[in-house]
C-alpha cells in the first residue's frame, strides 16, 4: 500500500513523537525515581561504615557480619567502604559520611593514633560514632559514643597462660623456652593488646626468651617471609606465636620448608589467634597446638547498640563480644560445623 519513502516517513515521524514524549515526560520520570529512592532512604537508618580493608580471612567474616546485620529488611541503608590498610583512606570516608548527613558511623581503625580531628567533626556534625573491633586512643572519650569488639590484652594472656600450662604438662616448665612473635599491623589495637598481654604473662618466667618481635601486618605472604628470617636468625625456636591465622598459615609453610616439624607432635609449638575454620581444622589434626579465638561476628551486637541509641537508652562505652581457646580438646565436630568462616 506504501511505497518505501512513505515508510521512511512514517520511521522519522515515529521517531519525532518518541522523542518528544522522552523530553516531555523522560525528566519526570527519573525524577520520581530519584525521589522515591531518597524516600526510601529517608524511612531507613542511614549508617556509614568504613572497615580498615580485607587482609586476613577474620575482616572478610567481619565485614560479611555487618553487611548481613545492616540490611534494608532490617530497616538501614548503608554506605560501606574499604579503607584498604590506609588511615588517611578511612579519615576520607569518615569525611564524607559526615557530608552526606549519615545517622551513625561505624569505623574499624586500622591504627589507634590520629583520629582526634575527624572524630570532632563528627561530634559537630552531631552523627554519634560506634567503634568496631579496634579502638582509638583519644584523651577526650566523648569523640565515640562506644565501642564494640574483643578485649586483645585478655586474648594475649590467654596465650601466656596457655604456654604456662603446657609447659608444666611436658615438665619443660624450668627450662629456658624460646619464643619468636609474628605481629599484627604495628599500632592496631589488636598487635598492641596481643603483645602486651602475653608480656604479661611472660615477664613472669625468667626462663622464656622473646627472641623477636617483627611486624608481619597480618597477610600470609608476610607471615611466611618474617618467619623465614627467623628460621635464619635463630636455629632453636620452640614456640611461635603468631597473631592472627592468616600469618600461621604462611608461618607454617616456611618451618615445614626448612624441615622442621610443627605442632602437638612437633619441633615448635604454634600458638595463634582468630580461630577461622580452616585454622580449626589444624587444630583438631594437632598442627597448630593453640588458637585463641577473636569473634569477627559483630554486626548483630552492633545492631544492637543502634536500636539501644535510637530507643535513648543508656549504653555502656565499651561492649565486648564472646570468645573461646581452642586446642585439640574442644574443637569437637559439632565446633568445626558450625563455624561459617
Ligand atoms: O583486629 C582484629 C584482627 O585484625 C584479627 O585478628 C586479624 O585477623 C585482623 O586482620
Amino acid at each position: 500500500m506504501f511505497g518505501k519513502r512513505s515508510y521512511g516517513v512514517i520511521a522519522v515521524g515515529i521517531l519525532l513523537v518518541m522523542t518528544l514524549f522522552l523530553l516531555l515526560f523522560g525528566s519526570r520520570l527519573f525524577t520520581d525515581i530519584e525521589e522515591e529512592a531518597h524516600i526510601t532512604q529517608e524511612n531507613r537508618i542511614v549508617v556509614g561504615v568504613s572497615q580498615l580493608g580485607s587482609e586476613s580471612g577474620w575482616r572478610t567474616a567481619n565485614t560479611e557480619s555487618v553487611q548481613n546485620a545492616f540490611t534494608q529488611q532490617n530497616g538501614y541503608f548503608l554506605i560501606f567502604h574499604n579503607a584498604r590498610q590506609k588511615q588517611e583512606n578511612q579519615l576520607k570516608a569518615i569525611r564524607s559520611f559526615i557530608s552526606q548527613r549519615v545517622d551513625y558511623i561505624i569505623f574499624s581503625p586500622v591504627v589507634e593514633t590520629g583520629w582526634e580531628t575527624v572524630l570532632q567533626e563528627a561530634k559537630e556534625a552531631g552523627i554519634p560514632v560506634i567503634l568496631m573491633d579496634r579502638k582509638v586512643d583519644v584523651e577526650d572519650e566523648s569523640l565515640y559514643v562506644t565501642c564494640v569488639g574483643s578485649d586483645f590484652e585478655e586474648e594475649g594472656e590467654k596465650a601466656g597462660h596457655w604456654l604456662e600450662g603446657e609447659l608444666v604438662r611436658q615438665n619443660r616448665s624450668s627450662q629456658s623456652v624460646n619464643i619468636v612473635i609474628l605481629a599484627g599491623t604495628e599500632g592496631s589495637s589488636s598487635q598492641i593488646g596481643r603483645s602486651a598481654g602475653f608480656a604479661t604473662v611472660a615477664d613472669r618466667h625468667g626462663n622464656w626468651n622473646i627472641l623477636e618481635e617483627k611486624c608481619a601486618e597480618f597477610t600470609s605472604t608476610k607471615g611466611k617471609e618474617v618467619m623465614k628470617t627467623f628460621l635464619r636468625r635463630y636455629p632453636d625456636i620452640d614456640v611461635v606465636v603468631s597473631q592472627n591465622d592468616d600469618m600461621t598459615f604462611g608461618a607454617i609453610e616456611a618451618i615445614k620448608e626448612s624441615g622442621r616439624t610443627v605442632g602437638v607432635n612437633g619441633d615448635v609449638m604454634i600458638i595463634s589467634y582468630d580461630a577461622l575454620g580452616d585454622a580449626l581444622e589444624m587444630v583438631a589434626d594437632g598442627t597448630i597446638n593453640v588458637d585463641i579465638e577473636c569473634n569477627p561476628n559483630q554486626g548483630e551486637y552492633l545492631l544492637e547498640v543502634i536500636d539501644m541509641l535510637e530507643a535513648e537508652e543508656p549504653i555502656e562505652k565499651r561492649y565486648y563480644v564472646e570468645e573461646d581457646v581452642f586446642t585439640i580438646e574442644n574443637v569437637t565436630e559439632e565446633v568445626l560445623n558450625g563455624r561459617t568462616y
